[in-house]
């Protein structure tokens, strides 16, 4: 069954809470000095069979888009390469010359997701996710894989021109 991609709308908001809730631990994202709330940012929704089966949201800002989160509900069937996509389409749309993201040194499958679509590791923020936790105890001290969850990796794109 095809994955179809479309911008969220005001129906979406509320599942788009929730999974932020399940997925990151609340409705805020720390990012850098700023704490970003999810009803704040642009966001697009994956579909299949009539259901919500993921979401990525994101910030356009002159010439960087924001890559802010993206989770598929159900990994490899396409769901995040649909919504990566679709993000980059509205990045070029607004002017942006490039996609960034922060993702953390835990997240294996996601590096290997981003760099196999073209994304590099730019920066290494040794200790970030360790300052995050004093801000937000949320966060826990082990992720994916059983990782010590310490350190941030800032991963870009620059966005080919037409
Ligand atoms: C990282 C993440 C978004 C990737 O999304 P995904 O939906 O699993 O990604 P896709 O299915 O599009 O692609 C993953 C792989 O599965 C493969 N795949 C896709 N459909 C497939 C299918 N039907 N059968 C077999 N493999 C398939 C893809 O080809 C891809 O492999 P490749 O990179 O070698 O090309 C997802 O794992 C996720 O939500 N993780 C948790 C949250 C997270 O870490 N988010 C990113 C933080 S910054």
């Amino acid at each position: 069954m095809d994955v179809r991609v479309a911008a969220a709308g005001a129906a979406d908001r509320a599942w788009l809470r929730a999974l932020w809730r399940a997925a990151w631990g609340g409705e805020r994202m720390e990012a850098g000095d700023r704490s970003l709330h999810v009803d704040d940012l642009a966001a697009v929704m994956a579909w299949r069979a009539g259901a919500r089966v993921g979401a990525a949201t994101f910030l356009t800002e002159g010439p960087v888009c924001e890559l802010v989160s993206l989770d598929a509900l159900t990994p490899r069937q396409g769901i995040g390469t649909a919504l990566l996509a679709a993000v980059e389409v509205a990045a070029r749309e607004a002017g942006c010359r490039r996609v960034e993201l922060t993702t953390t040194n835990d997240k294996l499958d996601a590096l290997r997701f981003y760099q196999r679509r073209g994304y590099r590791i730019a920066a290494v923020s040794f200790g970030a996710v360790d300052a995050a936790r004093i801000r937000k105890p949320a966060i826990p001290a082990v992720g994916e894989y059983g990782i010590a969850l310490h350190d941030e990796l800032r991963l870009v794109k620059e966005l080919a021109t037409a």
